[in-house]
């Protein structure tokens, strides 16, 4: 009797090409980027086989510098919220700060302030979908394959980060990073990617990082 194997997936390689490891610009500079994803499942970014818009650049600034190497070296976790908006499809159509087909993270907390009645109700629009409020064309589909739960992190996770002022967001679609003109030191640069796993299997979701310092002065 012979016996089938359950395919086991492999996790993601994900490479910050530009800007360089300790790369140096000046407050308020723009910087170029580009990242690379190689997954042996999900494919290569070298054939455009990888949605840009789920791998997601985080830039930190570093405010203590003796927390550098500490923050370097903390394995970086997916965040269970930001983990449910790059495996469902979020991101098409909401951008960090930037436009897009629905508003950014950034408008959003900048209307909710994050009060328990403002999430049930985010939640609910996100579920049953939502039109009409924010005055756009489109609207929003609804999202019957997410667990509540899946969701309430998901709008926790934009109430933490999306508005923290030391941190920003950005996708790998061509674009820049605009560096903040107040302030100078060293930022955290991450870039991750968290793979589909494998069709029709258990087999767990995998995520790829790389990270890098940028010294402003
Ligand atoms: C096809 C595009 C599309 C997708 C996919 C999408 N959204 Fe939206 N989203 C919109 C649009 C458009 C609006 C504005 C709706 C309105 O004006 O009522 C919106 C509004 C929102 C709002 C604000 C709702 C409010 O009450 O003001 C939140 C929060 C949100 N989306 C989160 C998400 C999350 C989380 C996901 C993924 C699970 C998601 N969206 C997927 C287009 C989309």
């Amino acid at each position: 009797m012979s016996y089938r194997q359950q395919p086991q997936n492999h996790a993601p390689v994900v490479k910050i090409v530009t800007p360089a490891n300790n790369a140096e610009f000046s407050p308020g500079a723009q910087v170029s980027y580009q990242v690379s994803v190689a997954d042996k499942e999900d494919g290569d970014t070298k054939y455009d086989e990888i949605n840009l818009k789920e791998i997601v650049l985080e830039l930190q600034y570093v405010k203590d510098k003796t927390k550098v190497s500490a923050m370097l070296n903390k394995p970086f976790n997916d965040a269970p919220g930001l983990a449910v908006m790059r495996s469902s499809n979020c991101f098409n159509c909401h951008d960090f700060s930037g436009k897009s087909i629905g508003p950014s993270l950034l408008e959003i907390c900048r209307r909710y302030p994050p009060a328990k009645a403002n999430s049930d109700s985010l939640v609910k629009r996100v579920k049953d979908g939502s039109a009409g409020i924010w005055g756009l064309r489109e609207k929003m589909p609804s999202h019957p394959e997410l667990a509540g739960k899946e969701i309430r992190s998901a709008i926790q996770w934009i109430f933490k980060n999306a508005a923290d002022p030391n941190i920003s967001y950005y996708d790998a679609t061509p674009g820049i990073i605009r560096l903040p003109a107040n302030k100078k030191g060293t930022f955290i640069l991450t870039a991750s990617y968290t793979d589909h796993g494998i069709k029709n299997t258990t087999e767990k979701h995998l995520t790829g990082y790389d990270r890098e310092i940028i010294i402003v002065k």
